[in-house]
């Protein structure tokens, strides 16, 4: 009885040392390449039912799969508060980060970025019937933003009050039910929640916003993985794979 214990004993030691190794980073880990989003952002990220990486659905996560394809690891993703994403990639936490995510100065001196792979701008989202036809006519409206998005900072430099909201669907919302007249967010986003909801349109102010550019961020410790992604992205830019997966999810 006493060896029969003993046996067990060294049985679960063993089995409790495998499980442990596996998730501190053994193995394991080397075929897993992480990539940290905030699923809030359509057709870029979002939650579905069937996504492309887990519940993860978007053109985002479908160039993340690819990468992972291509460089031979699995991709995982991340989902967290946009406002966390940078932060969590100085941290280790995550390899990357793909969010729709605009390439700045300021976000530049904190991490690296890809070459760009998508060309987007801020526009506005009124009421159909909203007298607001260029960036100026905000001055005495109420503004909502989402928080630590590239259309807030386009807001306040204008010098116009706001209001940010964590999310883009809480944003819509209040423009929605009358509580505010503007909501300021990137294009391709505008254009998925203007046809999702009815009684929204879209302006476009040129001249008040210029063109951003999205790029993937990696630590800058990172060289490699960054030379990676950029033969990647560059390689689904010229192939039209790009072009393809954002008429995709444009559409639907
Ligand atoms: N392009 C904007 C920015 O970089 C918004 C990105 C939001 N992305 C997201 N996954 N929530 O600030």
């Amino acid at each position: 009885m006493k060896k029969m214990m003993k046996k067990l004993a060294l049985a679960v030691a063993c089995v409790t040392t495998v499980a442990m190794f596996a998730a501190c980073g053994g193995k394991e880990e080397e075929n897993v390449i992480k990539f940290g989003t905030n699923a809030e952002f359509p057709p870029f990220e979002f939650v579905a039912a069937n996504g492309v990486i887990g519940e993860y659905d978007g053109i985002d996560m479908a160039i993340a799969k690819q990468i992972g394809d291509e460089i031979g690891k699995t991709a995982q993703i991340e989902n967290m508060e946009f406002d966390s994403l940078l932060l969590a990639l100085q941290n280790g936490q995550v390899d990357a980060v793909i969010a729709g995510m605009t390439i700045d100065p300021e976000r530049a001196e904190e991490v690296n970025f890809s070459v760009p792979y998508y060309t987007a701008k801020q526009v506005m989202i009124v009421k159909e019937d909203s007298t607001i036809a260029k960036a100026t006519d905000m001055a005495d409206k109420k503004i909502v933003v989402i928080q630590g998005y590239t259309g807030e900072s386009c807001v306040k430099d204008m010098g116009y009050a706001y209001e940010a909201f964590k999310k883009g669907s809480e944003a819509i919302m209040e423009l929605v039910n009358g509580k505010c007249d503007v909501v300021v967010i990137d294009s391709a986003t505008a254009q998925k929640y203007v046809g999702d909801n009815e009684g929204l349109k879209i302006v476009e102010d040129a001249e008040a916003f210029s063109s951003e550019e999205y790029g993937i961020a990696v630590n800058k410790k990172n060289t490699e993985l960054l030379e990676q992604i950029n033969d990647i992205l560059t390689k689904m830019k010229n192939d039209g794979t790009i072009n393809e997966l954002s008429a995709k999810y444009s559409e639907q």
